[in-house]
């Protein structure tokens, strides 16, 4: 039997989604050490591998077959554009994918004038104001705290992650447009999911039947 790997995306995706498998059995005692240096991570028992990457790289390892399974947010999947099998919403991560900026903005949009808009998705941020709005925009690529772009004049807008709006709050801006929602999904290799169908079919049965019973409760 050959090993099926997992690529997680670091951070709270992987921890809840390491809780999530063991709760259907797959667990992975080597990686419960906080202090590890290790990178990969293995269940002999049940021939798994597991690692963890920065998000935006699980969609490469994943189509390049380096992962049979991915674990990462939707805004990764959107971003990336990789083709992969989105076989599952995980339920938890929640958050939605917005244009914000400060109540001022909110006539540029009317009016599709021409803006700036600050992102970490420039990919996301662009199908969105080309392809959805039909609004000519000039899109500017950031790397975190997107929010000081309308702040310090940078951007008119933002497309960001908003979860609990607090970010936004604090520094004076709003939700002008939802763009979509956003979770954690489970992402499949093309050729794996042929290759090694039962073995993963019945993964994701498991954590179909799991998230049915949270959502239950
Ligand atoms: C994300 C996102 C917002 C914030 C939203 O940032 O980009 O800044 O969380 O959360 P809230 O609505 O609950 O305030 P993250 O913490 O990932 O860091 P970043 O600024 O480096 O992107």
């Amino acid at each position: 039997m050959r090993y099926i790997t997992f690529a997680l995306a670091k951070g709270r995706l992987a921890k809840k989604a390491m809780a999530m498998l063991e709760e259907i059995g797959i667990t992975c005692e080597e990686m419960k050490d906080e202090k590890t240096r290790k990178l990969i991570f293995v269940n002999e028992e049940l021939k798994l591998k597991f690692f963890l990457s920065k998000a935006s790289d699980v969609p490469t390892y994943v189509e390049y077959g380096a992962a049979d399974i991915g674990v990462v947010g939707k805004d990764t999947i959107l971003e990336e554009g990789r083709p992969l099998f989105e076989v599952l919403d995980l339920g938890f991560g929640k958050c939605d994918m917005c244009v914000c900026g400060p109540e001022s903005a909110k006539k540029y949009l009317e009016h599709n004038e021409l803006i700036r808009v600050a992102s970490k998705y420039p990919n996301i941020a662009k199908d969105y104001f080309y392809n959805k709005k039909l609004q000519t925009v000039e899109i500017v690529k950031l790397n975190g705290s997107v929010e000081l772009a309308p702040i310090v004049g940078l951007a008119e807008v933002i497309v960001d992650i908003v979860e609990t709006g607090t970010t936004l709050k604090e520094n004076g801006l709003q939700v002008l447009e939802k763009i979509c929602p956003l979770s954690a999904r489970m992402v499949v290799n093309q050729v794996s999911f042929k290759m090694e169908q039962e073995r993963i079919q019945k993964i994701i049965t498991d954590l179909k039947e799991l998230t049915k019973e949270k959502e239950g409760n």
